[in-house]
């Protein structure tokens, strides 16, 4: 098989050997704390401080990670594909940056990204280092104590989902790596890109929700799994 167009979705099986934990296995994030409470619109104007903290814990967090073998095997498919004359689309569900740093040129980030922030009143998205606190202004509109993370939260709309959808439809080849496929509409992409012709494939730690839709599946450790499906696609060209 010689897919011109792959569709790669990543979600947080992905980073969890770059040391950032998922959040639906055994002791992940939603174990630990509410959805409600920390990732959801409502829960931010309720407690906005909580979810600021939330968040900042997480940047303290992926500062100090780095990215494993499965970002870089698929940082290099995206690169030799593009020289070959193929396409490889990145999605991921991840607010991390590991795909940028092992080496990916291009990313969709459907779910935001830690390093951003952005305006709650006028939606002024900026890069933001440092931690987020209720005395920061926006640089834009000049509101004090608007400035959220740059992340998409239960109740809210992914983002970048025309391109999304549009790349799916193209794809000849979809792979899902390390997503458990809970939330919608990523768990929604196996169906869309089926309907358009892709062949599908899994690679996760187990079968996910969806695994009846993958014509193939390899389940192992991403870093061990995703750089050995790479590099025998590599060489099959
Ligand atoms: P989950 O925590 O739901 O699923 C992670 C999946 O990765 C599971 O199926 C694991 O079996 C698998 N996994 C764990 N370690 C792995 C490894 N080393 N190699 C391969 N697979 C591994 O995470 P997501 O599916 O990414 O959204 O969650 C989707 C969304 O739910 C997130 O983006 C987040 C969350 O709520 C928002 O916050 C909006």
């Amino acid at each position: 098989m010689n897919p011109d167009r792959i569709f790669i979705l990543t979600g947080a099986g992905v980073s969890a050997e770059s040391g950032l934990s998922t959040f639906r296995d055994k002791g992940g994030l939603w174990s630990q704390y509410r959805i409600e409470d920390v990732a959801s619109i409502e829960g931010y104007e309720r407690n906005p401080a909580k979810v600021l903290e939330f968040y900042n814990l997480r940047r303290r967090i992926h500062r100090d990670v780095q990215p494993n073998a499965a970002h870089v095997a698929l940082g290099r498919l995206q690169r030799e594909w593009g020289a070959r004359g193929g396409e490889v689309t990145i999605c991921t569900q991840n607010i991390d940056s590991l795909h940028e740093l092992g080496g990916a040129q291009r990313v969709i980030h459907m779910h935001g990204e830690l390093g951003k922030a952005r305006c709650h009143d006028c939606g002024d998205v900026t890069p933001a280092d440092g931690e987020l606190s209720l005395s920061l202004g926006c640089a834009a509109c000049g509101r004090v104590g608007g400035l959220r993370p740059h992340v998409v939260w239960f109740g809210e709309t992914p983002l970048e989902l025309d391109e999304i959808y549009d790349k799916l439809a193209a794809a000849d080849l979809f792979v899902s790596i390390g997503t458990s496929g809970n939330v919608y509409p990523a768990a929604g992409f196996v169906a869309a890109a089926r309907r358009e012709g892709a062949v599908t494939m899994e690679i996760n730690l187990e079968p996910s929700e969806n695994a009846h839709l993958f014509d193939l599946a390899r389940y192992g450790k991403a870093s061990e799994a995703a750089p050995a499906w790479v590099s025998e696609l590599i060489a099959t060209v």
